[in-house]
């Protein structure tokens, strides 16, 4: 008998590991033959931990299971696929699942994410061979075509920023992964690190290929344990296999990688502070220019890319640009995975084309509240991201769509808030947030931030109200036109929106909560 149990930091978070100890325990009583694989998760966090039974008819998942619940399932015949009521039916087939278009995340939460063999079953390292056969060029070629933008939140074309790179003179040239996955409720990266780790390696090879460059450094959040040792594991293996090293896959092309760990400061995950942390400095901002991709890591031409955009490269790759183009709205081609978390009833990660809209993202999909009380507010993109009211849930997932609102999409992270939030409270948390976080270099976020505090709090008071709110304007305006990096720059949003569109919780009449 075959069954998975996630090996995810989400699903462990919430007692895997005390599950699968479970049914080893119960098999040996039993005299079982159970072989469990350790999967990445689906992404439906509410059902973590998810036991999933290998039937004829497919995985056959029950969710969420309690490590003291394990025996009763057993006893009630799980294991033979018998219906229960923690049963969800065949995993695939379940709509939440279904309805998915999972491009980038195809096989997470599907293949043992140690197994390269199993990497190599589910379609990985097509894309690599497709790649070596199309050549430096045709690679950029397919990745333009295919439309893919950052996927970090900058949403900057990553055909365009490759071949920046590849028509830099020969000399060494490095691939960098951002995984310094730091915004609020955002945990794509992570599921792919750890739930498909093999996808990243191949993605970072292609693009070493395409642009000339020998060796790729993945830039990983400390607070990513298990990302660490999956990306470490799955390396290794890869190097083994000879898909890694001087001579890739046979192809005579050379590429090798490592991890190097973060220390935890939010401003490292902006690329050029990145860069200062990654050559041993104090991560602090650099002036553009120059770009990264002209003088970048030790002063060479570097490719820097999110974990998700450099993961997606692997499909574009086997399947086509255009098979990918075809996906999405506007300037917004393919897939998103996107992260519902806060409170919401179905968190977890939706891959989805562009073109849905926050509506059904909040109500449909995720199902509203966890709390069971009205959705009021929902910021998308991370702490610097704005607020979205209810009035603006027909915003479709887009880039230009969300700028139009002036908002971001971001790292695609949403977080939704009952009607029991404080806007005030929020907006404060955001200058907070940025004071907190700033690396000090300039003087718009290092002083303005702790000044937003100040002013937003006198405006709570009622003090001087009508010129404390045209202070607050005037100070988010020099943030966002004056601020060396997104950091202090976007600060601002998260107030205004708050402010804009939730304007009864600055004022006098606050009361309405207490
Ligand atoms: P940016 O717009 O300055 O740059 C985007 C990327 O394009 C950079 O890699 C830049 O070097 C590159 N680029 C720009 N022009 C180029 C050219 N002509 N040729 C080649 N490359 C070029 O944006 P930035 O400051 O890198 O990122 C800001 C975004 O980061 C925000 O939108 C925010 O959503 C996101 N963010 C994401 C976080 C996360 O946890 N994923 C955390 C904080 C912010
Ligand atoms: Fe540093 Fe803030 Fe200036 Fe960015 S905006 S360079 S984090 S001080």
């Amino acid at each position: 008998i075959r069954i998975y149990i996630s090996r995810d930091s989400g699903a462990l978070a919430l007692g895997a590991e005390a599950v699968v100890k479970r049914f080893e325990k119960a098999a040996e009583e039993r005299g079982l033959d159970i072989e469990i694989v350790r999967n990445g998760s689906r992404g439906m966090y509410w059902l973590e931990p998810l036991v999933e039974v290998e039937t004829d008819q497919g995985r056959v998942g029950y969710g969420p299971v309690r490590a003291s619940k394990v025996d009763d399932l057993i006893e009630a015949g799980i294991l033979e696929g018998k219906p229960h009521e923690k049963c969800i039916g065949v995993v695939e087939e379940y709509p939440w699942f279904k309805n998915q278009t999972r491009l980038t995340f195809a096989r997470v939460g599907t293949t043992d994410p140690r197994s390269l063999e199993d990497y190599k079953a589910h379609g990985g390292y097509a894309g690599l061979k497709k790649a070596l056969e199309a050549g430096p060029d045709g690679i950029i070629e397919e990745v333009l075509t295919s439309g893919l933008r950052g996927r970090g939140g900058a949403g900057f074309p990553t055909g365009i920023k490759w071949r920046t790179v590849a028509d830099t003179p020969p000399q060494q040239k490095y691939i960098v992964c951002n995984a310094d996955e730091g915004d609020s409720g955002t945990f794509a990266d992570r599921m792919i690190m750890e739930g498909d780790p093999f996808v990243l390696i191949e993605g970072m090879t292609i693009a070493g290929i395409a642009v000339g460059a020998t060796y790729g450094y993945i830039y990983l959040r400390s607070e990513y344990p298990h990302s660490s040792v999956a990306l470490r594991a799955a390396i290794d293996a890869a190097r083994e296999a000879g898909l890694l090293g001087d001579n890739v896959a046979g192809s005579g092309f050379a590429f090798d990688m490592e991890v190097r760990d973060g220390a935890g400061a939010y401003v490292c995950g902006e690329e050029t502070s990145l860069l200062d942390s990654l050559e041993g400095k104090r991560g602090e901002v650099r002036a553009k220019p120059p770009l990264p991709a002209h003088i970048g890591l030790f002063g060479q031409p570097t490719i820097i890319n999110n974990v998700i955009s450099l993961a997606t490269v692997p499909i574009i790759m086997d399947k086509g640009g255009e098979f990918y183009r075809d996906f999405g709205m506007g300037k917004s081609r393919g897939t998103m995975p996107i992260q519902l978390a806060g409170n919401i009833k179905h968190g977890g990660l939706y891959e989805t084309a562009f073109g849905v809209t926050l509506g059904q993202l909040v109500d449909d999909i995720g199902g509203g509240t966890y709390s069971g009380r009205p959705v009021r507010a929902v910021q998308v993109g991370g702490p610097l991201g704005a607020y979205f009211p209810r009035e603006l849930f027909d915003t479709p997932f887009d880039y230009e769509a969300f700028a139009a609102r002036d908002g971001l999409i971001g790292h695609g992270g949403i977080v939704v808030f009952d009607d029991t939030v404080d806007m005030a409270k929020q907006a404060h948390f955001a200058m907070e947030f940025c004071a907190i976080e700033s690396c000090g270099k300039c003087t718009p976020c290092r002083i303005g931030s702790a000044r937003g505090m100040e002013v937003i709090d006198r405006i709570v008071a009622n003090e001087n109200r009508a010129e404390n709110l045209e202070i607050l304007e005037d100070l988010c305006n020099t943030m966002k036109l004056g601020s060396l990096c997104a950091l202090g720059g976007f600060a601002p949003y998260p107030v205004m929106s708050a402010l804009t569109h939730f304007p009864e919780d600055f004022g006098a009449d606050k009361k309405r909560l207490e």
